[in-house]
């Protein structure tokens, strides 16, 4: 199965270095990405998600460079961004048909698996309503469906869980352990209980560069050697 290899990304916003040298792979199942706020987590996953440049670098997809040609990546690829929502005056049936088209699926596939979709974050009941009228919780959900469509065999998720309840948490949970069978799951979460239901790896960035998980804080040195993901036992 496919496996995203990170080499040494750079990102940098005027003066600050918001990543600064992170090297890691991204193999099938799901890797936790935690760190402070402000850690780069975010740049990180835009960076994923071809939404951001790096400055330096190199993303490798199935054995693939897409740094300068993101193609190959933006196929396979499904985001759940930080912040953002639906269209407000679209239904949760016509913003997943919409971001399917954005994604270039095909019409008819991607209206087959929206049912599915809604039923799995479970919006079953409610895709014909306008997403405005959703509590934040459910709006999240619609965000978490449009990630799955297409079935995309790299999944990165910016705080994806923020503001669901217990019971949608846990489908959530359920959700993404069954889809990190056949796909790359990259999960950024401050959720200590979504890391421990969910995770097979986890990682930590600091400072703009990966460091051992549970380490205590030290403040960031340029000449840190980056951590490649460490293996955490799972339950
Ligand atoms: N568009 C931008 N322009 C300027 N600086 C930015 C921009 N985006 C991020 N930064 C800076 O880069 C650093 C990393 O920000 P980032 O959003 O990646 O952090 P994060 O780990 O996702 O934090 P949080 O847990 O709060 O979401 C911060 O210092 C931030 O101020
Ligand atoms: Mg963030």
């Amino acid at each position: 199965m496919p496996t995203l290899e990170v080499r040494d990304l750079r990102v940098r916003f005027g003066r600050t270095e918001a990543l600064r040298g992170v090297t890691l792979d991204l193999p099938t199942g799901v890797t936790g990405l935690t760190g402070a706020n402000g850690a780069g987590k975010s740049t990180l996953i835009r960076t994923l998600a071809t939404l951001q440049r790096p400055g330096a670098g190199r993303l490798i997809w199935d054995g693939q460079d897409v740094t300068r040609r993101p193609g190959p990546l933006r196929r396979v690829l499904g985001y759940v961004p930080q912040e953002g929502g639906a269209y407000p005056h679209l239904t949760p049936t016509e913003f997943l048909q919409y971001m399917g088209a954005a994604k270039r699926l095909n019409a008819r596939a991607v209206d087959a698996q929206i049912p599915a979709l809604l039923d799995a974050v479970n919006l079953g009941g409610h895709a014909h309503r306008p997403v405005g009228t959703f509590s934040g919780g459910m709006a999240r959900r619609v965000l978490i469906a449009q990630a799955l469509l297409g079935d995309p065999r790299l999944l990165i998720l910016d705080e994806p869980s923020v503001g669901l309840d217990a019971g949608e948490r846990l489908r959530f949970q359920t959700l993404i352990r069954e889809h990190a069978r056949r796909a790359a799951v990259l999960l950024v979460t401050h959720i200590r209980e979504d890391l421990d239901a969910t995770a097979d790896r986890l990682l930590t960035l600091e400072g703009g560069v990966i460091v051992r998980p549970g380490q205590p804080h030290l403040a960031a040195a340029p000449d840190r050697t980056p951590l490649v993901g460490l293996e955490i036992a799972r339950a």
